[in-house]
């Protein structure tokens, strides 16, 4: 089956297939050396082919087209369609320095800086410190769009898990990049004492820690959510947030704060890179953080998730019981499954496609080839309860078939 049709992406990259498996073909010979590094996203190649109407998709993290917002574009001023501020609008940059000091992460409103999504943050955070073999410890596994960035600039990895992070002491990363809030892609949350751990190890190997934070507010079951920057005692760290998650995907909003020597170098990378973000969009979040309604809105999209993520593991307990194991993620988007069967779940994902449903293959997700196991990751917040109960049921048939003799 060829998995191009349908798409429109007009990447360079082709197929699904190579996506899945992240091969790049060479471009032209005069490109500098890192773009053969450079790797294409599997998720946003598996969401071309998901976002047809005939798939049932668990691929993506993307939100309910129900949970977003009315924006009410005809409040807008003006002023925003002129250029901006490389930081950002003040009124927006305040808000969120005011909210970071109430999870215990007071920093002035001087040291935020509004990006184009959180996605930018790690960009920015890259450029600023990875270079060929610079050695950075991820999460094993971790967000795989992280990793597309890093590899790209030249990273070499250590990884570390949330119980083991004492060990990173050995290692001498320059940089440490960590998801501790509902994880992407296992849904993990880290406890107090791995928080304070993780803080503790980079503080003594010097590493600079850069926690990404996009899941936060999405929490169904109560957990320890304070940021791991606010235990950072002497190295440099940065923090990054989104509005992705709790607003809107397509308004590209996040923000970083840091420590203030790392600042106006982010700052300048992100002047380099667009000038500054996009001013209609900071307007619009600014307008929706400040309606009297915010909280409101945010209890009615995590009680629609929680139902949505309880829904699913009844599903997941219907028909994977005997295939797989995983936990319910206490917040976030995510179910991270374990197969009992050895499988190839890039392989296993063709096969899917061509029954109509789609997810993410784990192999993506880990720094190391040969470390993955057999997982996959399975968003519940998008599709509707009757078309998880479909999917799953489908991919549950395939991977029972497919698992004759690979246990
Ligand atoms: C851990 C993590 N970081 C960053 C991002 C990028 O989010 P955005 O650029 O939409 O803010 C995502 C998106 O799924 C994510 O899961």
């Amino acid at each position: 089956m060829n998995l191009k049709s349908g798409t429109d992406t007009g990447n360079r990259s082709g197929t699904l297939e190579s996506a899945a498996k992240g091969k790049s073909e060479p471009v032209n010979s005069l490109t500098a050396d890192r773009i053969a590094r450079l790797t294409p996203s599997p998720v946003r190649e598996i969401l071309s082919v998901a976002s047809r109407p005939d798939i049932i998709s668990f691929a993506g993290g993307l939100p309910d087209h129900e949970s977003f917002p009315d924006v009410g574009l005809k409040k807008l001023d003006h002023d925003a369609l002129q250029y901006g501020a490389t930081e950002g609008e003040a009124t927006l940059r305040q808000w969120i320095a005011d909210d970071l000091a109430k999870r215990n992460l007071p920093v002035a409103a001087e040291h935020v800086l509004i990006l184009n999504g959180s996605q930018q943050g790690i960009d920015l955070v890259a450029k600023m410190f990875v270079e060929l073999h610079t050695l950075v410890a991820v999460e094993s596994p971790t967000y795989l769009a992280a990793l597309q960035v890093f590899s790209l600039f030249g990273a070499g990895y250590t990884s570390f898990e949330p119980s083991s992070t004492r060990e990173l002491g050995h290692s001498k990363p320059a940089l440490t990049y960590c998801i501790p809030t509902f994880q992407n892609p296992t849904g993990y949350c880290y406890t107090t004492a791995e928080r304070q751990q993780l803080a503790n190890a980079c503080d003594n190997n010097g590493s600079v820690l850069f926690e990404d934070d996009p899941y936060r507010d999405l929490v169904y079951d109560e957990c320890e959510r304070q940021p791991v920057c606010s235990y950072i005692r002497n190295t440099d760290w940065i923090y990054q947030s989104s509005f992705s998650k709790t607003l809107a995907p397509g308004l590209r909003l996040g923000y970083l704060v840091c420590s203030p020597a790392l600042y106006p170098t982010l700052c300048w990378l992100k002047q380099a890179a667009d000038l500054h973000s996009n001013r209609l969009s900071q307007q619009l979040v600014l307008s929706l953080l400040q309606s009297p309604n915010y909280q409101d809105r945010l209890q009615v999209i995590t009680s629609g998730y929680r139902r949505k993520r309880d829904h699913f593991d009844t599903l997941l307990q219907e028909h994977f019981s005997h295939l797989a194991s995983w936990s319910k993620p206490a917040g976030g988007l995510f179910f991270w499954l374990k197969l009992s069967a050895s499988l190839d779940t890039r392989d296993l994902l063709q096969a899917a496609i061509g029954k109509g449903v789609a997810f993410m293959p784990g192999e993506s997700f880990f720094a190391k080839s040969g470390q993955s196991g057999s997982h996959l990751r399975l968003n519940f917040s998008h599709a509707s309860e009757t078309r998880s109960g479909i999917g799953l049921k489908i991919l549950a048939d395939l991977i029972e078939a497919e698992s004759v003799g690979n246990y």
